[in-house]
């Protein structure tokens, strides 16, 4: 038979049947490669395999309990991964080269195994050797946990098989290579076949395996997006560049609440757990200025304060300039656009930049209000009360919409020292958590009260 879908994109996987220099799917440049097909097992001759065989719901009731979850004693990855790591689960964890993937992974390797998981640590990048002076150096040399060097998957295979973990850690995903996939390691087959076999021989062994996968951005290396529909669980590990801090964001769990992050921080001796990243992500805060809005923001199931600020500027150019770190520049335009058709009031001939404090990234559209808040404090050069926390999400008619965990988020920005909220009524009244509340329904009614217009 002939196969049709000879090429695919190394940034998202899609396959095509012909090469172009653009992917229509992600839109990614320059990273359609063509892939020699799997080479194909002898064909079966019956149809008499009963292991697909359906078995009753009410069956299966009867068998007993799944084993409980493992705890690695690292309460910030325990609580992104949904509690505890699930027995045969596969985890993919993602992140830019240098970002500190290995390190996390050996210190959580470390303790699971010292949590009782029989737990080995296979490096694909580096000797054990090396992988031992990165223990030492984390003061985790004398952890039981075994370590292996190898990328020949059926090498990796092999040992498994023969040592019976509980975990696997697989450091990194591109460089293991099957030796019956006809392409360089690296490439979307090399690591689709690869993780497809180590997640399969998982869930089959009763192993749980941790892929780590390097995002990558010139598209000769399939990144880890090739692999996320494989596992149970997506993680991504982020950081700005210049920042101490680590979030481990879940993107996919089966066993737990999507959004939920991790908050580290990379030491001299490795990753540690931030318990108060509110405190961490405001700790740069000096006096009340122009442009700077402390937004009470919920990552997860955990409420979470981060800074906006914003510059507005007369801009020399004749396309002023929008630029944003840390939050949604479509979104951003957003609220431009209601602020100028819904308030009157316009950013025409004005550069604007708009960043999130600390390298945190902000996804939840509970932010608007602090943003719009944040854009027009600079705008207008008026500094907002230290003491205040805004959060509502707004919407193209310039109408304020209820936000979930109001209670969580005034609870935290209390404890921060908060004394005053703004957010949008309607929704739950919240109980009384000491905090002055102002309830607004619409950005002109915000506008109005904040500023004075
Ligand atoms: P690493 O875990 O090797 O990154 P990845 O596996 O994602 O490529 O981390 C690399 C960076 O972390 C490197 O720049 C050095 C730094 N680092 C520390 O700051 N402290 C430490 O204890 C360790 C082990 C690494
Ligand atoms: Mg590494």
């Amino acid at each position: 038979m002939a196969k049709s879908n000879s090429f695919s994109c190394n940034a998202c996987g899609a396959s095509f049947n012909k090469w172009s220099g653009r992917c229509d799917a992600c839109g990614a440049w320059n990273t359609i490669v063509e892939e020699a097909p799997l080479s194909a097992g002898p064909a079966s001759k019956s149809l008499g395999a009963r292991r697909g065989a359906p078995i009753r719901l009410t069956d299966l009731a009867t068998e007993e309990a799944p084993p409980p979850r493992t705890n690695s004693g690292i309460s910030e990855l325990d609580r992104v991964l949904g509690g505890g790591l699930v027995p045969s689960s596969a985890i993919l964890v993602g992140g830019d080269p240098g970002i500190g993937k290995s390190t996390l992974l050996l210190q959580a390797a470390a303790r699971f195994a010292q949590a009782g998981l029989k737990t080995i640590y296979v490096s694909g990048e580096e000797a054990s050797a090396q992988v031992r002076m990165r223990a030492q150096r984390l003061g985790l040399a004398d952890a039981p946990v075994q370590l292996a060097a190898a990328t020949n998957l059926r090498d990796i295979l092999t040992t498994l098989e023969a040592e019976k973990p509980q975990l696997a850690v697989i450091d990194s995903i591109q460089t293991m290579w099957a030796d019956n996939v006809e392409s360089a390691p690296g490439s979307v087959s090399q690591v689709r076949a690869a993780a497809h076999e180590l997640t399969t021989f998982a869930k089959t062994r009763n192993m749980s395996v941790i892929l780590v996968g390097h995002v990558t951005k010139d598209g000769q290396i399939a990144g880890p997006r090739v692999v996320e529909h494989m596992v149970d669980t997506v993680l991504y590990f982020e950081g700005e560049r210049g920042h101490q801090f680590r979030i481990l964001r879940a993107v996919k769990n089966r066993f737990g609440p999507a959004d939920e992050i991790g908050v580290f921080e990379m030491t001299g001796a490795g990753l540690a757990e931030v318990v108060n990243p509110s405190a961490l992500f405001l700790s740069e805060r000096g006096q009340p200025s122009p442009g700077s809005v402390v937004f009470a923001g919920v990552e997860g199931t955990r409420p979470l304060l981060v800074e906006f600020q914003a510059l507005v500027a007369p801009s020399p150019h004749s396309q002023p300039r929008r630029s944003v770190v840390g939050w949604d520049g479509g979104r951003l335009a957003m609220i431009l656009a209601v602020l100028e058709a819904r308030c009157g009031i316009p950013f025409t001939g004005l550069d604007v930049y708009l960043n999130v404090a600390g390298g945190m990234k902000v996804t939840e559209p509970a932010a608007d209000l602090a943003v719009a808040a944040a854009l027009l404090s600079a705008r207008e050069d008026a500094a907002l009360p230290a003491e205040t926390v805004i959060f509502g999400e707004i919407s193209l008619s310039g109408a304020l919409r209820p936000v979930s965990q109001t209670e969580n988020r005034l609870k935290e920005a209390q404890k921060l020292g908060f004394t005053a909220a703004i957010a949008p009524s309607g929704g739950k009244p919240g109980a009384d958590s000491g905090m002055t509340l102002t309830r607004m329904g619409d950005l002109t009614a915000f506008v109005g009260e904040v500023f004075g217009a």
